[in-house]
């Protein structure tokens, strides 16, 4: 509460200096008192921010800080839903133009070249290297050495390094420096995947930030775009001490953080974490998928059959539907065998529908540029897709959208102005998050779920059981499912209502409607047994929602205690069983909220699919064990539990999650097949077969329950194979190619966690970005790692038997993954020499 409310009222960097000891043991006796250090840092942090203004804007130094993640694959820059080097073009555009010392290149291409290539080569870096610091003085100067040490080795260590000294990548535009923030460093370290905990920062990365506060002498750091990893270093969820990494790393510094505005979820990680002040900026456009090739012909054909006459001849309606189904085969909608023959017009029904689905479901369009608001016609498909009709907000509405909020925020920020704060959320649902430019904020901690989440839990949660049934597969016993603090916090906590209604639960308020906890529904009421719920909770779910964590606890532990038949309470007869098993107390036998361990985030099931280090998918199954094996109970804290966990998984018919927006598919980014697909290879390892996958579609409408492969499909067509959305990805260039790229390894993350992608997938990826030799020329010009990765992923998932191309196919695309490397390397020496 001491956390959220003031990060509502619009409160900056708020931090604790102090509180009550807990020497004393009667907590009425204990005095407030002062945290001599946390007070000096708070002391020290009002006087950087007074510095920050009283410098003249000429004289300023600013740390503008991008992201290199995942690293070495042609994404350095690359953050959400931004085009990142035209955006910092045009900020130091402004920078100057506002009176700040600033050497600004002639074009944003110019600017990446100088940034990725400059000196690169010579030093075999992934970037410029603006800085080199020796051994010797980072040994001198490191405060933390010794913690470093213990986890890195001596330094320099390996990341950022010649051996003699730390490279801090990066350039410098006169008294601005744009530099690169260092990966993790055990995104390609198998070995250091399987830490349950999170660990120091690697020498490179501490050295890195205590460069930029000691010997730039940065005024502020800008952070640019969603998101990096300071914020995600080991330590407390909110209150940091100065023994927390993104403490340390940060210091006194001003840290402002451009940030997506739909993702309140990891800004609050941020600012609660790093101390940073939000400067929310748009997400893409969103657009009707529209229909492409072989689907347009398809649609024509179709509009053709429902204009037959009802007098047309048999022969002619029979060939017209040869014609249907030969098309639909084309784009993978049908099988070839058997013909329809007299099943046609359930065939043709059943296309309709699916194509209709394609045309309409919405993507996101190209990439958000600062500075650059989106053109009349996207702000209309915007506002169309808000539902907004009313004339006089809809004109409000668009005003804002055309008007640029977002430089002056930044300029204004950098002067140590007052940022004002703004909901997050999807423009889509929510138009409270214009104008952007400001300080993003979550939600009110005693409000989720609310009563219209409520409701809406309920109508979902049916939803999944209907599917489930309407499949074949009866009632589930337990499903798994996947909890994120993104999706909860922009519906209020929808999903959190989902788990609580399977299980016959509900949130219990106080007097003034404040969540106090669980209780049950009766059975009665119900009408259906109380299905078990295994809940994975995300890191950030974790750090963002205790009070949801413990209330997901208790319903849970109600649910086993109720004196219920165990038919009528699948959670009583499964905690039953493990009783029986393996002994020890019933609340432990209850415990089905998992998690990873305090201060630890994902499952890293995505960096070792990105690395590709890995053998058998079982790997993938245990590092996930491994990571999310921490149970949180009723008192909210973490104990690990792997027997429970896996007694658990052997009961799962159904893995889920819910998507909530459109900007984020399953296969945008690597988190999703983490964390649900994780799951699902953890529930097939211990059961031998795979569970079902269900992702609950709620961007649209009522909402819609998919399989994961229809999912996948539907991605594909709507994004990855079509025009539209690759036509404005690629009017980006080099980042373009970089969701190109993650497409494909995320589609790849899937079959490996799931096995539940279809082959031609990845045939007509492989068609539509390799074997088409523009395509693939195109592609290699704007970013010839993404390109070569994209290459060798099509490759990897052949060997992996992921789906299997004929020959000539896999002669291309070897062909052309070598060619790539050798281009690679080539840019490189021409640098060089
Ligand atoms: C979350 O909001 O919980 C989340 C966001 C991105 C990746 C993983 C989890
Ligand atoms: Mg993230």
């Amino acid at each position: 509460m001491m956390v959220a409310i003031p990060e509502l009222d619009g409160a900056t960097w708020p931090m604790t200096f102090g509180g009550r000891s807990s020497a004393t043991a009667d907590e009425r006796t204990r005095d407030m008192s002062v945290h001599p250090e946390r007070a000096a840092m708070l002391a020290a942090r009002v006087a950087k921010l007074v510095r920050l203004r009283r410098t003249d804007r000429a004289d300023r130094k600013i740390a503008i800080v991008i992201f290199n993640f995942p690293p070495n694959g042609g994404s350095t820059g690359t953050a959400a839903y931004l085009s990142v080097y035209a955006s910092l073009h045009h900020t130091l555009t402004a920078l100057k133009s506002a009176g700040y010392s600033v050497d600004v290149p002639e074009t944003a291409d110019v600017l990446r070249a100088r940034l990725l290539e400059g000196n690169a080569a010579r030093f075999g870096a992934d970037a410029n290297v603006a800085a080199r610091i020796g051994t010797d003085d980072h040994v001198r100067r490191e405060r933390w050495l010794g913690d470093i040490e213990r986890q890195w080795g001596p330094a320099p260590g390996r990341h950022n390094t010649d051996g003699g000294g730390l490279f801090v990548l990066g350039e410098r535009f006169g008294n601005v420096f744009v530099g690169v923030q260092p990966a993790f460093g055990y995104e390609g370290d198998p070995m250091r995947l399987l830490f349950e905990k999170g660990f120091a920062p690697t020498h490179a990365f501490a050295a890195f930030y205590r460069w930029i506060r000691e010997d730039l002498g940065a005024h502020a750091v800008l952070h640019f775009g969603t998101h990096g990893a300071l914020e995600f270093m080991p330590g407390k969820q909110a209150g940091l001490s100065g023994d927390c990494w993104p403490d340390r790393l940060i210091g006194d510094l001003p840290n402002f953080y451009l940030y997506a505005s739909n993702n309140p979820s990891e800004g609050t990680l941020a600012k609660r974490r790093a101390g940073a002040t939000l400067i929310s900026y748009l997400t893409p456009s969103v657009a009707k998928a529209g229909l492409y090739r072989g689907l347009v012909d398809l649609k024509a054909s179709l509009d053709r059959w429902r204009a037959l006459e009802p007098e047309t001849v048999a022969e002619q309606r029979e060939s017209l539907a040869v014609l249907i189904q030969a098309q639909a085969v084309t784009v993978e909608l049908a099988n070839s065998e058997p013909p329809w023959n007299g099943d046609s017009q359930i065939e043709v029904e059943r296309l309709r529908a699916a194509v209709l689905e394609l045309e309409y479901t919405l993507i996101p369009h190209g990439l958000h540029v600062i500075g650059r608001p989106p053109s009349a016609a996207d702000r209309a498909e915007l506002l169309d897709a808000a539902g907004i009709t009313d004339a006089s907000r809809r004109a409000a509405l668009d005003t804002l959208l055309a008007e640029d909020h977002e430089t002056p925020a930044i300029i204004h920020a950098l002067d140590g102005g007052y940022l004002r704060p703004a909901p997050g959320g999807d423009l889509i649902r929510n138009t409270d998050v214009l104008p952007s430019g400001r300080n993003l904020h979550g939600f009110d901690p005693f409000r989720i779920p609310s009563a219209f989440a409520v409701r809406d839990g309920v109508r979902q949660a049916d939803r999944l059981l209907q599917r489930h049934r309407a499949d074949g597969l009866g009632t589930p016993e337990t499903v798994a499912m996947v909890l994120w603090g993104t999706d909860n916090l922009k519906t209020e906590g929808g999903p959190i209502a989902q788990a609580l209604w399977l299980i016959g639960a509900a949130p219990r308020h106080d007097s003034y409607g404040r969540l106090t906890g669980a209780q049950l529904i009766p059975l009665e009421q119900l009408g259906r047994p109380r299905i078990d719920v295994l809940m994975t909770l995300s890191g950030i779910f974790r750090d963002l929602l205790p009070l949801q964590t413990k209330l997901l606890a208790e319903a849970a532990l109600l649910a086993a205690n109720a004196d219920e038949t165990v038919d009528m309470n699948f959670v009583r007869k499964h905690a039953f069983a493990y009783q029986t098993k393996h002994g020890g107390d019933f609340d432990q036998a209850a415990l089905r909220v998992f998690g990873n361990a305090d201060g630890a985030y994902g499952a890293n099931v995505n960096h070792l699919v990105d690395h590709g280090g890995w053998q058998n998918e079982d790997e993938l199954a245990d590092a996930y064990v491994r990571r999310k094996g921490f149970a949180y109970g009723v008192d909210g804290k973490p104990s690990r539990q792997d027997a429970v966990l896996t007694h658990l998984l052997a009961s799962v018919d159904i893995a889920y999650q819910n998507l909530d927006s459109i900007e984020l598919g399953v296969t945008t980014v690597d988190h999703y097949f983490d964390t649900l697909g994780g799951i699902s290879r953890a529930v097939r390892r211990v059961r031998g077969v795979p569970a079902t996958v269900l992702i609950g579609d709620q961007t649209r409408g009522n909402g819609m329950v998919r399989t994961l492969s229809e999912q996948v499909a539907l991605e594909t067509r709507t994004r990855a194979l079509n025009p539209k959305w690759y036509e404005a990805l690629l009017a980006h260039g080099y980042e373009g190619v970089r969701q190109i790229e993650a497409h494909v390894t995320n589609t790849l993350g899937w079959s490996a966690t799931t096995g539940q992608v279809a082959p031609w997938i990845y045939q007509q990826l492989t068609e539509t970005y390799m074997l088409d030799p523009e395509m693939r020329e195109r592609l290699a010009a704007l970013n010839p790692k993404a390109s070569a990765k994209v290459a060798n992923r099509l490759i990897e998932a052949h060997q992996r038997r992921y789906w299997s191309p004929d020959k000539a196919t896999l002669d291309v695309l070897r062909r052309v993954g070598e060619e790539l490397e050798d281009r690679i390397e080539g840019v490189g020496v021409g640098v060089a020499a």
